[in-house]
């Protein structure tokens, strides 16, 4: 720790918003609901609405493309670059003015209103890392329409759900993504969608890139560049600060993803507080968010508060190595003058397996970069200890998620720089009243393990409900603690207020920075013919944090080989949620432990898996199953 600069418990700075924040939140946030431009300012803080979900600045209306684009042209940036493509995998590098990417979501959301997108309607994005699939999202809040963007790693039966649930008028889609040197034909994966859903679009707005051409069914298909080039500008559409600007799915502990709904005026407000607080930016500078735009990573931090906040962002379509090599992150950096750096600590595990040493780094000026921000999953101490010794940058981790949408808890550095503790994610960002609460809902003691939680009110911009499941919405965040919201991480908080975030606490897995649900996994596997029972689980991995691994108990009498069943159960995995499943490992096995109730003992399986000591629960109906998959797992 560095010993010149001091703890959340010293900080002053951070303690007095910290403190105002929480003690007259409505005040404290319609003051940074004044640093954005609206179309009718809210004198409206907090409100809990019916379906128990805090709501802010309900009498306030706005347009976030217009907030994003528009006013920042009129505030002088029209010059100014506002996005930055940069993909290795095409060699191409391209800039849009703020006034040239206004001209274009103006004329994209003019093609989707042709289509008949009207304020409300959604629209589904399934797109690669391409200026478009910004420029859709963009397009669709000039409209007051709602996007939802669906990651390109996941299969046509995860899209053609959430297309099911989210019931959109129109979907864009590009003719292929580019993986490394692999090309992807997303459309075959859409038409596939569309014929697995119920619910049908009217339209699809399909960008033929040049590396496949994608065949377009006359009447329903239409061509990108055709309709946007013939189609007329529009204005942005005043909503109300509580209308929804998009639905982002996420894993859940079920089959069934949850649509988390933002809305815009808590969301805006947060962005642009976040931008100054969390990653300490100013306005003209550079951002950089290295995630994907199917991730809320993407929707935060590649998309809206850089723009929100009058920086430039960076769009890359690359991945940290093989594009072409592990010095890639540091190309860019110095190719855009990049200040700050936000990804996945999996991606620097990956360019350190490859280039150790950092001799990578040595070729490139890297001057620019004032931090490095980290988070999507634990950031691990050999990872953090490297990164800081390499580059001798500030190396701040920091926690958040889908629901949030923006960090729960982080190093305030625009409010005052703390020590870095690795490990932690600091300490709870202003407006975010962590609590860790034992099973009776106690708050912990210093330092002592329990289930993390936020006191209500949330503040602006965490999710204003699942769509269409209120009950959901309730049962998975408000009904287990009173008053609280609860995250699903585990964690503490030590003597001098650090937040340690230790991992999930439900089956929720985090593999390569990517959330998925292994509840989903379990699903899939069971529905094999010759599959009596399964569990899905989470184990440790080097490089991706996380792996699935599944354990299979066969039907009696099961007469196909083992080795054919384990091919065919991956198989069904990659096939239903997609490659970035990592579903690559199931062993069968003769019983799985279970308590005397039945449940599964997945804590232990885990613990086994990770070669960790274990406790044989006094609930076990067999403990020498234990000892079984042990030996069985060393042998697989
Ligand atoms: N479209 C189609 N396929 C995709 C995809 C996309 N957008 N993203 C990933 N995939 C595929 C990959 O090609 C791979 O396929 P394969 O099994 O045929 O090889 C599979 O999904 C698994 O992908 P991934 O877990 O990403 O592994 P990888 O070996 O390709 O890359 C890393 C490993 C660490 C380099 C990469 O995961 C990475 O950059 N991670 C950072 C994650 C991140 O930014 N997370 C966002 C939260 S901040
Ligand atoms: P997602 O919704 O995809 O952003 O994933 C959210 C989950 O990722 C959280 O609930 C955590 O389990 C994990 N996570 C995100 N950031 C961190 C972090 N900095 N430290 C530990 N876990 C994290």
């Amino acid at each position: 720790m560095d010993s010149n600069l001091l703890t959340p418990l010293a900080s002053q700075a951070y303690q007095r918003a910290h403190n105002q924040a929480k003690t007259a939140p409505d005040a404290f946030w319609l003051d940074e609901a004044g640093r954005i431009t609206w179309i009718r300012k809210p004198t409206a803080g907090v409100k809990r609405d019916a379906d128990g979900g805090d709501r802010w600045f309900s009498d306030g209306q706005l347009n976030t493309s217009w907030l994003a684009l528009d006013a920042q042209v009129e505030a002088g940036r029209g010059e100014q670059v506002a996005l930055i493509y940069d993909s290795p995998v095409t060699d191409r590098i391209q800039r849009f003015t703020y006034a040239e990417l206004t001209e274009q979501v103006a004329r994209t959301a003019g093609a989707l209103a042709e289509l008949g997108v009207t304020k409300g309607d959604r629209v589904v994005l399934y797109m690669p890392m391409v200026p478009e699939a910004v420029i859709g999202m963009l397009a669709c809040a000039r409209l007051g329409a709602i996007h939802s963007v669906v990651f390109g790693g996941f299969a046509a039966r995860e899209l053609a759900i959430r297309i099911d649930d989210a019931k959109p008028r129109v979907v864009l889609s590009a003719s292929c993504g580019i993986e490394v040197d692999r090309v992807i034909p997303y459309k075959p994966l859409l038409d596939s969608a569309l014929e697995q859903a119920t619910h049908q679009p009217e339209a699809t707005l399909i960008l033929q890139r040049q590396q496949v051409e994608a065949v377009l069914q006359a009447g329903r298909d239409h061509d990108w560049h055709e309709r946007v080039a013939a189609a007329q500008p529009v204005d942005p559409v005043p909503v109300q600060a509580t209308d929804p600007l998009y639905i982002l799915y996420t894993s859940g502990t079920t089959g069934k993803p949850k649509g988390v709904v933002r809305d815009n005026g808590g969301h805006a407000v947060a962005m642009h507080y976040s931008m100054d607080v969390v990653y300490g930016m100013k306005p003209g500078e550079v951002f950089w968010a290295a995630s994907d735009v199917g991730w809320v990573v993407g929707h935060s931090y590649i998309v809206y508060a850089p723009l929100i906040y009058g920086c430039t962002t960076v769009l890359y379509e690359g991945k940290p190595v093989r594009t072409p090599d592990a010095g890639a992150f540091w190309r860019v950096i110095e190719a855009h003058k990049v200040n700050a750096l936000f990804t996945a600590p999996t991606a620097f595990r990956a360019i350190r397996k490859e280039d150790p040493e950092g001799a990578m780094l040595a070729r490139y000026d890297i001057s620019s970069l004032k931090r490095l921000f980290l988070a999507g999953e634990r950031l691990d101490p050999p990872t953090y200890q490297w990164l800081k010794d390499l580059t001798g940058l500030p190396v701040l981790d920091h926690w958040w998620q889908t629901e949030t949408g923006w960090a729960i808890a982080c190093n305030p550095v625009g409010l005052e720089t703390m020590a870095e503790k690795p490990g932690s994610a600091t300490a709870p960002t202003p407006g975010f009243q962590v609590d860790i609460l034992d099973l009776n809902g106690q708050v912990c003691g210093s330092s002592v393990e329990g289930a993390v939680c936020i006191r209500r009110p949330l503040p602006p911009g965490c999710l204003a409900g699942i769509w269409n499941d209120p009950d959901r919405f309730h049962q998975s965040y408000f009904a287990s603690y009173d008053g609280h919201y609860l995250t699903g991480d585990g964690g503490y908080i030590d003597d001098d207020g650090y937040l340690f975030i230790m991992g999930r606490t439900d089956d929720v897995i985090n593999v390569a920075g990517h959330r998925l649900s292994t509840g989903e996994m379990e699903e899939i596997v069971a529905s094999h013919p010759q599959v009596a029972e399964c569990a899905v689980f989470g184990v440790d991995d080097q490089l991706k944090g996380q792996l699935p691994l599944g354990l299979v108990v066969l039907k009696d009498g099961c007469s196909q080989a083992p080795d054919d069943i384990v091919r065919e159960l991956v198989g069904m995995v990659r096939e239903q949620v997609g490659a970035v499943a990592c579903f690559r490992r199931a062993v069968i096995v003769k019983r799985l432990p279970k308590t005397r109730s039945g449940k599964i003992l997945r804590r232990v399986l885990r613990q086994i898996a990770n070669g960790e000591a274990y406790a044989v629960p006094s609930t076990i109906d067999d403990p020498i199953i234990l000892e079984e998959i042990g030996e069985r797992l060393a042998t697989a």
